[in-house]
């Protein structure tokens, strides 16, 4: 594969039009693409180069609505963890919330979903697969798929990992349902750098 031919778009516009894709259309996603996007994951900087990440690509669409299910209790378990117990106790203004509990409905519907899995317990086999996930989803916004990171709750872990034979050592970081944009990629909203970024000392702002 040569990498700047498949991935055609520039780095920089990839970087500012990558917002979360939540509402996907139906249509697959080629084996190709999911390859090439899968091979780009695995360029990414990891602990002591020890790769120790897993990508679970979910395509069957039984498999996927089995999942759904299990995602969307995830979902609501983490927001219970917060004291929300249903849609009533969410503010129909917070838009990023309403778009979230929306996937947790139709999650199921995305045409292809990872499951990115680090095949060791504990925080470095975890931060070391964080950031294939970033190329994974930059690759797919290259070839015009959407997607966005997700997690899940311990409260389904167990059945998440038996129902795709995911060995009880390895740990499930992320899913990131992938799809072809319902809307559009843009930018997003950051907060300015002046407020995030330092020099030599803390809050001596960048400007
Ligand atoms: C660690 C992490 C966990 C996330 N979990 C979820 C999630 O469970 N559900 C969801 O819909 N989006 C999730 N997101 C996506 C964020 O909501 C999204 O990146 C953020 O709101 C910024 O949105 P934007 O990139 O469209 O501007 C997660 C993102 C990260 C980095």
């Amino acid at each position: 594969m040569n990498p700047s031919e498949r991935f055609p778009i520039s780095l920089g516009d990839a970087m500012y039009s990558l917002r979360a894709i939540r509402r996907v259309k139906l249509d697959p996603i080629p084996d190709a693409d999911l390859r090439d996007i899968l091979d780009a994951a695995r360029q990414a900087p990891n602990g002591g180069n020890a790769q120790p990440w897993h990508f679970l690509v979910i395509q069957d669409e039984q498999l996927r609505w089995q999942f759904g299910e299990l995602y969307r209790e995830a979902w609501w378990a983490k927001r219970a963890d917060q004291g929300i117990h249903g849609p009533g106790d969410i503010d129909p203004a917070n838009k990023t919330t309403m778009s979230a509990m929306k996937l947790s409905d139709e999650i199921a519907a995305a045409p292809a979903i990872i499951l990115v899995c680090a095949i060791a317990q504990g925080a470095g086999a975890m931060g070391s697969v964080i950031p294939s996930v970033q190329n994974m989803l930059l690759a797919a916004r290259a070839l015009g798929i959407g997607g966005t990171i997700t997690t899940l709750h311990a409260v389904v872990d167990e059945r998440v990992k038996e129902l795709f034979g995911i060995p009880e050592e390895a740990q499930i970081v992320y899913a990131v349902p992938l799809g072809y944009p319902q809307g559009n990629f843009g930018p997003v909203q950051r907060k300015p750098l002046a407020e995030i970024a330092s020099v030599d000392r803390w809050g001596n702002s960048i400007g």
